[in-house]
């Protein structure tokens, strides 16, 4: 067997596998392009009914022909691969190789998402495709739709369209298609002329496709900018002619500070974002930008310093902290929060989920503010609207001029945060996530009372990706929700994805409230609301109050971070922690040789610009 990513067995014995009822489970090899949301949602589904599943990640079609003759998988399926699929694999009709593709029922080619957010389609969708000669032309197994609008008026994004939606879909389409596979019954032929099949074969999506009339509304403008955010990004020259990649778009809704300039002028900053000027009197704030060949970074990180500091501070207004109850921010503001009905529900909206020193020291001054301020008993820790979080951010840290340093400095920073939720005295705490989370996000999220989620989270405990021992109070709240060995176990493994039915079984989450992030919401404040109104919550709140300004529990608690520190220190200064970052945030494959970084650099660009031409759709 080749590479494999298996589920560890322990985490895998904790779910009783519902095979489907008739039929017996079945023997799947799922081969992609990475181990991303999309393929390891697939997996895990895949999984809990009961099938075998071998997770390979492509590396040549010879390779992929070896590993079917090996292990001889009944089926093959592609969540997320961008490579051509060799004839003895599409033609060996007994062995179908399915195909996720992300658009609806006869769209065809690699920039499926791009095409419907540009075109402002209300609806998109999955299709299960048979894998033939010509790309996306092949038998329909499954096709399911979905609608764009999501609501609580954020901008909608290409990657928040795939990880939520198109996953889920994609879910569903797969389950079709094996009880399909399992009776015996065959795909049908990609019919034109059929009324329902309203897609069509759409080319590469260019970047001078990708191009924007600054003259329009900063509405349009930042759709626009999320049609190719996050993969691969707008290529827009900005107001020093330099030509950057553009990220991260919000409407700026106050169009009183902006009249009279010209379109593309930079005309203020706020949290290293920076605001533009749009037409008709509107104004776009950018969070991220990125240079030809380096990394995505903070807006005022990337342009010239002496623009940055030409242009003005726009400072929030005083109390904007707390925004209408299930709105979003009309302007940037990546920390928000909605009081309701004796509940705080507390957003921190960072790019990726990636929380750099900053914004973790706000993050960790906003909780304060909240401790000393908000009336609400019940603090409900929503994290951002695409991931609930993802620890440290890997990618300020390489663009720093110390990365260990700064290595050093963003995970005391995330401590801290932690910290004020473990010690959160007068209210309860509860996690709700609406997004998936990795590494450190994931341990921030077990320092709440109570840790809920919905049934499409997928959490990635383990810090092992990145070489390192961890941080986060890990060693407190992880063990004391699933053991020690289960801990260590999940931490200890590279790369093992848990899906929230499992988490739940392991005792690492309390509870799923939906079946996926649709109704998420309303069944979050529904339960925060009963567990206010509950009978044991001033017992359970007096007791927190006890053990939480109780020195022996600060003084344990303490001990875990400086135990963890400890290992951190080691880990920033070791080679494996710098390689596999550098890798990671230039998407390359991490080498442990000696080969330089820039012949790394180079070869992860031709890999991304091979993927973009023949890819599918690069989320
Ligand atoms: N710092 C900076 N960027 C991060 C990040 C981090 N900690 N975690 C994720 N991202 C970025 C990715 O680079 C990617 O960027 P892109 O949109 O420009 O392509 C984007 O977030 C989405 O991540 P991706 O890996 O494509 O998503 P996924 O759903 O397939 O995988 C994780 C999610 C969490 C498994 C994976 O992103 C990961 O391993 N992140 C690193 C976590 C970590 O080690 N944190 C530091 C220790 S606390």
């Amino acid at each position: 067997m080749k590479s494999f990513v298996p589920l560890a067995a322990s985490v895998r014995r904790l779910i009783r596998p519902t095979p489907a009822a008739s039929a017996p489970p079945l023997k799947i090899l799922l081969a992609f392009d990475s181990f991303n949301s999309m393929s390891q949602r697939i997996a895990l589904e895949c999984q809990s009914k009961g099938h075998a599943v071998q997770n390979y990640p492509f590396k040549t079609p010879e390779d992929l022909m070896e590993v079917v003759a090996t292990n001889q998988p009944q089926i093959i399926i592609c969540p997320f691969l961008t490579r051509k699929i060799p004839p003895e694999i599409y033609l060996n009709k007994k062995v179908p190789c399915l195909i996720v593709h992300p658009g609806i029922e006869g769209d065809r080619g690699p920039s499926s998402i791009d095409w419907a957010l540009r075109e402002e389609r209300k609806t998109w969708g999955v299709t299960i495709i048979q894998a033939d000669k010509e790309m996306d032309a092949g038998d329909i197994w499954d096709t399911n739709t979905f609608s764009i609008e999501r609501g609580l008026g954020v901008t909608r994004t290409k990657s928040s369209l795939y990880r939520f939606e198109c996953i889920d879909a994609a879910v569903a389409g797969v389950h079709n298609a094996l009880t399909m596979f399992q009776r015996g019954l065959s795909p049908r032929p990609l019919d034109y002329s059929r009324p329902s099949v309203i897609g069509s074969l759409r080319p590469r999506m260019k970047q001078s496709d990708r191009r924007i009339d600054w003259n329009l509304d900063a509405r349009k403008v930042a759709a626009l900018i999320g049609s190719s955010d996050s993969q691969p990004g707008t290529a827009e020259t900005l107001q020093d002619g330099v030509k950057y990649f553009l990220y991260g778009a919000h409407v700026e809704s106050d169009f009183t500070t902006h009249a009279g300039m010209d379109v593309k002028t930079i005309l203020g900053k706020r949290d290293d974002a920076v605001l533009v000027k749009c037409g008709q009197g509107s104004a776009v704030w950018l969070s991220h930008l990125k240079k030809e060949k380096s990394i995505k970074l903070p807006a005022t990180w990337v342009l010239p310093e002496k623009l940055v500091a030409s242009v003005p501070e726009i400072p929030l207004p005083p109390q904007s902290l707390q925004v209408p109850f299930r709105t979003t921010p009309k302007t940037f503001q990546e920390i928000f929060t909605w009081e309701h009905r004796g509940v705080c529900y507390l957003w921190f909206d960072f790019y990726n989920g990636a929380m750099h020193t900053e914004q973790c020291r706000r993050l960790a001054a906003t909780l304060r503010h909240i401790k000393a301020t908000s009336p609400a008993r019940v603090l409900v820790l929503m994290g951002g609207l695409n991931f609930f979080s993802n620890g440290i951010n890997l990618n300020t840290i390489e663009a720093s001029a110390d990365p260990a340093e700064e290595s050093w400095r963003n995970i005391n920073a995330i401590d801290e945060v932690v910290k004020e939720i473990l010690l959160c005295s007068d209210k309860l705490t509860v996690t709700a996530m609406y997004g998936n989370s990795g590494a450190g996000g994931v341990m921030a999220s077990l320092a709440a009372d109570f840790v809920w989620a919905h049934d499409g989270v997928v959490l990635n405990p383990t810090y092992k990706t990145m070489d390192l021992y961890g941080s986060e109070y890990w060693t407190y709240s992880l063990p004391r929700r699933v053991g020690q060995a289960m801990a260590k176990q999940l931490t200890d493994s590279e790369g093992v994805p848990v899906s929230a039915s499992q988490a739940l079984a392991m005792g690492m989450i309390d509870r799923i409230l939906s079946p996926s992030v649709g109704g998420f919401l309303d069944r979050v404040v529904e339960s925060a609301e009963e567990l206010i109104g509950s009978k044991g919550m001033e017992e359970l709140l007096r007791r927190k109050k006890a053990r939480t300004e109780n020195g022996e529990f600060q003084a344990l608690i303490q001990s875990h971070r400086d135990w963890e520190l400890e290992h951190m220190k080691r880990c920033f200064r070791s080679e494996g922690y710098h390689g596999k970052r550098k890798a990671f945030v230039y998407k390359y494959e991490y080498l442990p040789c000696n080969a330089s970084a820039d012949g790394l650099r180079q070869s992860s660009q031709e890999m991304k610009e091979e993927a973009n031409l023949l890819g599918r759709s690069y989320a």
